[in-house]
């Protein structure tokens, strides 16, 4: 049975960022390719569903965390559009699971002011799934916590079509000058409008692929890769992907180091 997402230390209470740490130097925005589920309970002898099921404690673990610390925005990949190539109970595990888990933390993650949103194409998924991410989207979008992003027959190939279908079609309405279209117009028609860009990527279970998630919007992000397997994710493993994040200098292309600890690396 899994914990409730509620704890004594109320998400929307920021508390001092880790010692070592440097708090003006978080990440706004974390990414995570929650990776390793399967191999987890294989090696307990469990079946892979088990692995997910741990999955949600390792989310709830680090969605607390994010918000703890001040970290404005966290995206994960929950289900990807090549997931339904799966076995089909693993895939109704997994939309049995997505449902279970909304209704049964809606709650906790309202009281806390977490604002969900689910980034995808979401008609493809089960009607009451459906339902209840409206409500949750509906009942959160006013609020002022860390923004959670679930990322539920997501693909970032898809979601760049979709733009561009987009554009054009408001191009040949005669709304939209193709002339005129830059990044900026551009990102205004990814799922993720309004989101800023991850500054860091946390893959798990060793894996060194982008597995077509947000291609757009990791251009210039960070990318820490762990050993540990996504339901072993856990405060250390958390704390030690932002060390990692805080000793990068990041140049987004040029040659200035953008901040003073980056001279003389
Ligand atoms: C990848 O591991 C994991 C997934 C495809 C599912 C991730 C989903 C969760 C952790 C549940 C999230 C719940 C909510 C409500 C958002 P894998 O199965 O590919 O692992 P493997 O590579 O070891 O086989």
């Amino acid at each position: 049975m899994s914990r409730p997402l509620a704890t004594t230390t109320a998400f929307s209470e920021v508390s001092a960022c880790p010692s070592g740490l440097d708090p003006d130097r978080l990440p706004a925005h974390v990414a995570v390719i929650m990776d390793g589920n399967g191999r987890w309970a294989k090696s307990r002898g469990l079946p892979r569903i088990m692995g997910h099921r741990a999955g949600v404690e390792a989310l709830k673990t680090t969605l607390r965390l994010c918000s703890k610390w001040g970290i404005r925005a966290l995206t994960v990949y929950a289900f990807s559009t090549e997931n339904w190539s799966r076995p089909g109970d693993e895939v109704n595990f997994l939309m049995t699971l997505f449902q279970s888990v909304l209704q049964r933390e809606l709650e906790s993650l309202q009281s806390e002011k977490v604002k969900i949103s689910f980034l995808g194409d979401l008609k493809a998924l089960p009607d009451r799934l459906q339902e209840l991410i409206s409500e949750a989207t509906n009942l959160t979008s006013g609020n002022t916590g860390i923004h959670f992003n679930v990322c539920t027959n997501y693909g970032g190939r898809r979601e760049l079509v979709l733009a561009a279908q987009k554009l054009a079609e408001r191009s040949v309405k005669g709304e939209l000058d193709p002339a005129l279209i830059d990044e900026n117009i551009f990102a205004e028609q990814l799922f993720t409008a309004g989101e800023v860009d991850p500054d860091l990527l946390i893959r798990t279970s060793g894996e060194r692929r982008i597995s077509n998630f947000l291609l757009w919007q990791l251009a210039y992000t960070e990318i820490h890769i762990t050993e540990v397997l996504w339901p072993d994710f856990d405060e250390v493993a958390l704390k030690h992907a932002l060390f990692d994040y805080q000793s990068r200098c990041r140049r987004f292309g040029g040659i200035d180091p953008i901040t003073s600890d980056c001279l003389g690396t």
